[in-house]
Formats: C-alpha cells, sequence, structure tokens
C-alpha cells in the first residue's frame, strides 16, 4: 500500500491507518534487528541528514542506526559544532546543505515549529524528532507499537499520563495518537504541571488523584519531570512529587494485574518513577520502547522515503 506522506511533523495529520501501516511496517523489520547482519539495502543511495541542536540519548542514536541499517548515507550536524553558532540561520544552513542533494532531514530543536519553518525552505521530507515543548511524532509510534505489542490491541484501551504534562511534546504527540488509534486518555497531574488549556490536547478526562486513577488504567505512562523547563517552584519538593504523583512501590498495589508502565527516558528515579517499577520485569516496557524507537523509525524513514513504492 502507498504510503501518502511528505513529512512527519504532525500526528494529528496521521490516520489510523497510516499509523497502523507504520506500525506494521516495523514489526517487519524487528526481524532485519534480530538477523547477524543488522542491515538491509532498501534506502541505498537516499541521504538523511540528522540535525540535533538539543541534546538526546535515544531519539539520536535510534534514528543514526536505523538509516544505517537502511543503508542511507547520513550526516550528523547540529547544535554548537555547526556555523549557527556564528549567527547563521537555520533556514541558511538548510539551504547550505540542500546544496548537497539531500533527502531528508531528522530535527530536534529547543523551538516549537522548527520542523515545520524547515519544510517551507527545502524538497528534503522533514522528520520532528521534538520541537520545544510542542511535538514529539517518532516517540508517540514508538510509544504506540510498544503498548500494542505488549497489550495485543489498542482500541479501546485505557491510557494514563502522569506528571509535567505542560511541558511535554511527548504528550503533544501521544495524546492525539491515542485518541486516534481508538483509546481513553487520562492525564493526570497537579494544576501547576498542566498547560493553560489541558483540554487542547483532546484527552478524556483531567484529574489530580492518580491513585482513584490507577484501578482503571491498562498503561501508565510516566512522564520526566523536565526541570530544564521548569519556572518557579511548581511543586514544594520532588519527595513530595513522589508521594503524590510518582509510581512507587506501595502505588503498584493499585494497578491492574495486567497494567504496564512506560516512560520515555531520560528517568528521574525516585522522582516520577522508583526503580522497582521502573526495573520490574513484568510491568515496565521502558526498554521495549527503546528498541521499538530503532523499527518504527526505521519503518517511518522507510515509508516517507518511497519505499513501500519501491518495494
Ligand atoms: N525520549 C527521548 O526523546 O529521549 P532522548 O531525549 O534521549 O532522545
Amino acid at each position: 500500500m502507498a504510503f501518502d506522506h511528505k513529512h512527519l511533523i504532525d500526528i494529528t495529520e496521521y490516520s489510523a491507518e497510516d499509523i497502523m501501516q507504520i506500525l506494521e511496517t516495523a514489526v517487519t523489520f524487528m526481524e532485519v534487528n534480530e538477523r547477524k547482519i543488522k542491515k538491509v539495502p532498501l534506502l541505498k543511495g537516499v541521504t538523511v541528514v540528522n540535525m540535533f541542536n538539543e541534546p538526546s540519548t535515544r531519539t539520536k542514536s535510534s534514528f543514526e542506526l536505523a538509516e544505517k541499517r537502511l543503508s542511507c548515507d547520513v550526516l550528523n550536524f547540529g547544535g554548537k559544532s555547526t556555523s549557527v553558532v556564528k549567527g547563521e540561520s537555520l533556514v541558511d544552513t538548510l539551504e547550505t546543505l540542500d546544496a548537497y542533494k539531500i533527502d531528508l532531514v531528522v530535527v530536534r530543536d529547543k523551538h516549537a515549529g522548527v520542523p515545520y519553518l524547515l519544510s517551507q525552505h527545502t524538497p528534503a521530507a522533514i522528520i520532528d524528532a521534538g520541537d520545544g515543548k510542542h511535538q514529539h511524532p517518532t516517540q508517540a509510534l514508538l510509544d504506540l507499537f510498544s503498548i500494542w505489542r505488549s497489550k495485543g490491541t489498542l482500541e479501546g484501551l485505557h491510557v494514563g499520563i502522569v506528571g509535567d504534562i505542560g511541558h511535554s511534546r511527548v504528550c503533544g504527540s501521544l495524546v492525539p495518537a491515542l485518541k486516534i488509534m481508538g483509546c481513553t486518555v487520562t492525564l493526570i497531574a497537579p494544576q501547576t504541571l498542566l498547560p493553560a488549556r489541558p483540554d487542547v490536547l483532546g484527552a478524556d478526562y483531567v484529574t489530580a488523584d492518580l491513585d482513584a486513577a490507577l484501578p482503571e488504567l491498562d498503561a501508565v505512562y510516566m512522564l520526566r519531570v523536565q526541570r530544564e523547563r521548569l519556572e518557579g517552584a511548581p511543586f514544594p519538593s520532588t519527595r513530595e512529587y513522589n508521594m503524590l504523583f510518582g509510581m512507587t512501590r506501595d502505588r503498584e498495589r493499585l494497578m491492574r494485574p495486567d497494567a504496564i508502565v512506560c516512560h520515555p527516558g531520560p528517568i528521574n528515579r525516585g522522582v516520577e518513577l522508583d526503580s522497582y517499577l521502573a526495573d520490574h520485569p513484568e510491568r515496565s516496557v521502558i526498554l521495549d520502547q527503546v528498541y521499538a524507537g530503532i523499527c518504527t523509525r526505521m519503518a517511518a524513514l522507510y515509508l516517507l522515503l518511497g519505499g513501500s513504492e519501491n518495494a
């Protein structure tokens, strides 16, 4: 089936069928990632630029590996090592790279809207790898993949997203993605960590009572408290935050027997998530999410770059 998107910037532009096509394609790439030689020639001759202007461990490493395992030519670029520090604009930077006839740019930036801006100035495809507090669509895809693989379905699941919703680009993509796939979504946070208009995200329920919500949930998605984006003191202490909004050993008793715990990483252990649950062999799917990152990013790259037509 042909894939009718050039960019992956806004997950709300994708239908349930588009998302399921990416997830099912990602399943086929799991097989490649289990091989001794983890490389296929599907995107040989394609040039991809990874422009990371903000720190990243998971997203950057998994994109780079995904590209290399698909046989792309990869240019890693961004941050303080570029002429942006001398005052060159991002658009001029992109137009310079375009002169090399690049095919796709993966971009992470602290400013919301940068992926869209770049898409207006290049014939290359753009993937948003996280822009400010706005969106992180490939994170949503890998989260959907992990929940789907763990629970066997997405339709009808109830997912709770807990914590720093106001600063979360993960939430900006994950809430609409879950809704597109037929899930019920509850946001659980103190008032001070909610956006001014939480309803805009499209969740079904908003509450500050984690204990009351937990018995209803099939998946508990813990968000990182984004210390680098906090202004003022949105909660009195990390100890109090952990008591009210952390997933602790005590709280596990309130979970459904088959409910899972997700986290996009990096984790603030002992703040939003205790090690007992982060490392729990049955509950935690956090390392499955990391693995899903490479499979879903291979799928997105392959489909955006015309792989389904080539096949
Ligand atoms: N989840 C996520 O985006 O992690 P990194 O910042 O390490 O890429």
